[in-house]
């Protein structure tokens, strides 16, 4: 069984990767960042993913890989935040042959939650737990004493008659200039509502907001215990590093 992994988390800005400690979860390299090409087309991101996976000289070797979308059988099913020729594409296959590695592709939220349930602050958690992460737009991974229930898709949510990552992701606050006060209500409002529909023990807030937990949190008042990621931005390359030899 593989101990080292490269992890490759793949966003709607920015494409991520690190060689994985599968065990400790610790980072064995330098992690490398690249822009998300736009546009977003399968064969350009294949593009700047081979020249990132190069800088590793990783020839052969396991790769995991997060995806911001629904992945299915190793099939991508959705596409909301990259471009619409995703839909259908045999991401695991095609690119494992491109490759010459042997990858696994999973949604990049799922990812993430997965790193956060084994390394952070969700380490021993029991009962049920919603991560959610706050980008481009909102990825979601629930958790039941720490099962993972796959391709969950809680940032498409209708709140009051919108599409919950339309109005409560990292990137609206931001184009939208919002205080931190007034996205701390917005976001109440969303997670009032997966609430209602999912009553978890406990919601876990990730991306790279979570670095900003303190400044939001006075404004979420909802029954579930809620606490910001330990990883941060890290998770979503650990996840899927993991995620290789955690393949369900
Ligand atoms: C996608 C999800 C993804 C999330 C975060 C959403 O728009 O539908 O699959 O996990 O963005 O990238």
């Amino acid at each position: 069984m593989a101990n080292q992994v490269l992890g490759i988390d793949i966003g709607g800005t920015g494409i991520k990767g690190a060689i994985v400690d599968i065990q400790s979860g610790e980072f064995l390299s330098e992690k490398i960042k690249v822009a998300t090409p736009s546009p977003s087309t399968p064969e350009k991101v294949l593009s700047a993913v081979t020249k990132l996976i190069a800088s590793f000289s990783w020839e052969g070797k396991p790769i995991g890989i997060g995806f911001p979308a629904t992945i299915k059988h190793g099939v991508v099913m959705n596409a909301s935040n990259i471009d619409p020729t995703w839909v259908n594409y045999p991401i695991e296959s095609i690119w494992s042959n491109q490759l010459k590695c042997p990858i696994h592709v999973l949604n990049d939220a799922d990812a993430a939650g997965m790193a956060e349930m084994k390394f952070g602050s969700g380490k021993e958690l029991t009962g049920s737990t919603i991560f959610l992460t706050l980008g481009t737009g909102i990825g979601s991974a629930i958790f039941v004493n720490g099962h993972l229930i796959a391709n969950t898709e809680l940032g498409h949510v209708i709140v009051n008659k919108k599409v919950g990552e339309k109005i409560a992701s990292n990137a609206t606050r931001e184009a939208k200039e919002m205080t931190w006060k007034a996205y701390g209500k917005v976001l109440n409002n969303y997670l009032k509502r997966i609430e209602f529909l999912l009553n978890p023990d406990q919601i876990i807030i990730g991306g790279g907001i979570s670095k900003k937990f303190e400044q939001f949190r006075p404004q979420l008042n909802i029954q579930a215990v809620i606490s910001a990621a330990k990883l941060q931005n890290d998770a979503g390359i650990v996840g899927a590093a993991v995620s290789y030899v955690n393949q369900e």
